[in-house]
């Protein structure tokens, strides 16, 4: 097979054979293909698109370009959660020591932040000596002692995705929906799980803004989960603001504990609330969505959740009095407030810019190597609804040097939209997907 003779075929909107998918990702992931051919390759699927069995045939293949995980060790059923990427989204944070604390086996590996939307593992980072580099061996291990471990993805979960990440990062073809599907789903199927939920963002925070895509995403997703023998739940969120108050890492460490103590409501804990119960679901936890809830917010109440999150950080090496001491996450010199200029009401916030100015902070990284700051970001303390008078405060900035802090305020003064009339948020779930099998 020549590959400029497949990239031609997909350039012709023609369909490709599993045989051309299987060349073209083993030639990736061994380097035999150029990466100015694998980009040529990737422009011409988000130009052109794959269907559905095209999509499979991808996602399988790059789940198969690296090991595939074998967690059989671990007694009952596995449940992996992904969120395609959001703002403000400490979801992972909380969830994953609640369910575990209802005797779900979490074994979850997240990602770094992508552009201008968070990462768990830089979140967790924030926790002092918190380590995420963990090897299988050991992560299963920990599973069976305390049920739960948060863990960077195995170096060789996947090679194909690295690269192919990276590729349409730089090649303007991350937005291509059977791209993002595939990226997704093979690592969901490389880790081991035996059903998965997925949040799907949907909004101006999101890699996905509108609702319809958002659909069509959902429905590749289940189909292919359908297909590999995994039942997969999608839940489309909206990301039209950020979901949390707190956008950063420490302070985003600090809005999960405080939803683990049951000090705070709204639409994290909403999130969490429903992917927790499908997780629950989806692990024979229980047979009702009702019935599941209940227990989600019984063992926040009774702090059983809390206390999970207090067994990860030490079983992996973090310092856990910052549970009841969050003076020992690191922090920034500098805070500078933005203020409205305007009486009103917030009618939009441009989210991806939230994410942007979060950047700015020092809390993200431009370019691949950057250090993060982790004790940087940004609190908002206005929502969309909220009524808002000039010089009242829209958001706290937080970081180490003044020019940063210049940098994020310049870039927060475009993502806010202040107009007379009161809008209604829309609501956080916009739709549920479950390929039911
Ligand atoms: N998250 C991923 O892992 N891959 C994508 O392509 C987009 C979001």
């Amino acid at each position: 097979m020549i590959i400029t003779d497949i990239i031609a075929k997909k350039r012709n909107k023609l369909e490709l054979s599993t045989d051309e998918i299987n060349f073209f990702i083993k030639g990736v992931t061994d380097h035999s293909i150029k990466d100015y051919q694998i980009s040529a390759m990737l422009m011409a699927i988000c130009i052109n698109s794959l269907n559905k069995r095209e999509t499979y045939d991808l996602t399988m293949a790059m789940a198969k370009s690296g090991s595939m995980l074998d967690l059989s060790e671990i007694p009952s059923i596995k449940v992996d959660k992904h969120s395609t990427g959001g703002v403000a989204d400490a979801v992972t944070l909380a969830l994953a020591p609640l369910t575990a604390s209802l005797g779900l086996p979490i074994v979850k590996m997240s990602g770094k932040g992508l552009g201008h939307t968070g990462g768990t593992i830089d979140k967790l980072n924030s926790i002092p000596n918190f380590n995420t580099e963990i090897k299988i061996e050991k992560a299963i291990e920990q599973v069976k002692n305390i049920n739960i471990v948060l863990m960077e993805q195995t170096q060789d979960l996947v090679p194909a995705d690295k690269i192919l990440y990276n590729l349409r990062d730089v090649t303007a073809t991350v937005e291509s929906i059977p791209l993002i599907a595939s990226s997704i789903m093979s690592k969901k199927l490389a880790s081991g799980a035996d059903a998965i939920v997925l949040d799907v963002k949907c909004g101006s925070g999101a890699f996905i803004k509108d609702f319809d895509n958002a659909v069509k995403l959902s429905e590749i997703m289940i189909d292919i989960g359908k297909k590999a023998g995994k039942r997969t739940v999608a839940i489309i969120t909206d990301m039209n603001q950020p979901l949390g108050n707190s956008i950063g890492n420490s302070i985003e460490v600090v809005e999960a504990i405080e939803i683990l103590k049951g000090n705070i409501t709204g639409k994290l804990k909403d999130i969490i609330l429903v992917l927790g119960s499908y997780m629950l679901l989806l692990g024979n936890k229980t047979d009702n969505l009702d019935k599941a809830k209940l227990m989600l917010e019984e063992n926040i109440i009774n702090k059983k959740g809390l206390e999970k999150f207090r067994e990860l950080i030490d079983a992996q090496g973090g310092n856990s009095n910052i549970i009841d001491d969050y003076s020992l996450l690191p922090c920034c010199k500098y805070k500078a407030e933005f203020i409205s200029e305007y009486d009103g009401y917030i009618t939009s916030i441009d989210t991806s810019k939230i994410g942007a100015a979060c950047v700015e902070t020092g809390a993200g990284r431009h370019k691949k190597d950057d250090k993060i700051d982790y004790g940087s970001g940004i609190i908002l303390k206005k929502r969309i609804g909220d009524k808002i008078q000039k010089n009242e405060i829209i958001a706290e900035v937080f970081a180490s040097s003044k020019e940063k802090i210049e940098n994020a305020l310049s870039v927060l003064s475009t993502a806010f939209s202040i107009g007379n009339e009161k809008i209604i948020p829309s609501n956080i779930i916009l739709g549920i997907l479950d390929n039911k099998i």
